[in-house]
């Protein structure tokens, strides 16, 4: 995978994961919201207790990262980010192959996320995973993808299904 690896967040990569945020989804947010993206709204969710967050690092640099939460039966995507230099080239669908394995080692039935309306290489991204949007709150589509779970010892054909 290009030579990159994950590993766990951490306060210093914050400067970092707040620029990224910044260049990638400033004006999405935006043109869906009409607001400014702050970091405060960042730091929300990554500083959640129950988040789990890593970068995708290379060359010691952070290229992206994702943030999760660990809900009761279900996954919540607060976050996925490919810096713009590097999209395009299969991290972002290997980030979502790392997250449909964590939720189903985790035992959870889905996985949701929102994305904005306005963001429609991201809905395409998500569809092609086998996401679909569920419901709508104001500029934002609910996106879910549930996992099938089968039987005990049979391989999860939505993990397979989930990855290019
Ligand atoms: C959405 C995102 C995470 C996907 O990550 P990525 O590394 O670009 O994803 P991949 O390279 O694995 O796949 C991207 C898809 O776009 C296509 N693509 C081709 N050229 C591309 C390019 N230059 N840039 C982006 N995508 C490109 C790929 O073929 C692939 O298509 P598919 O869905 O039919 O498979 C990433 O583009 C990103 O960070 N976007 C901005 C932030 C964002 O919108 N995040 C989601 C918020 S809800």
């Amino acid at each position: 995978m290009l030579g990159a690896s994950y590993r766990e967040m951490v306060r210093r990569d914050l400067p970092k994961v707040m620029s990224l945020s910044h260049d990638n989804m400033a004006n999405i947010i935006f043109s869906s919201w009409g607001v400014e993206l702050r970091d405060e709204d960042i730091m929300r969710f990554i500083l959640r207790p129950t988040a789990l967050n890593e970068v995708l690092e290379k060359d010691g640099e952070i290229i992206g990262y994702y943030s999760v939460d660990i809900r009761a039966d279900n996954l919540l995507i607060n976050s996925i980010q490919v810096q713009r230099d590097f999209q395009g080239q299969g991290l972002g669908t290997d980030m979502m192959k790392r997250i449909a394995e964590l939720a189903y080692h985790n035992g959870m039935n889905s996985i949701d996320l929102w994305v904005q309306i306005t963001n429609r290489p991201a809905i395409a991204f998500y569809r092609h995973r086998g996401y679909r949007a569920i419901s709508r709150q104001g500029n934002n589509y609910l996106m879910r993808k549930v996992l099938d779970r089968g039987g005990e010892g049979v391989e999860n054909p939505s993990l397979s299904a989930g990855s290019a």
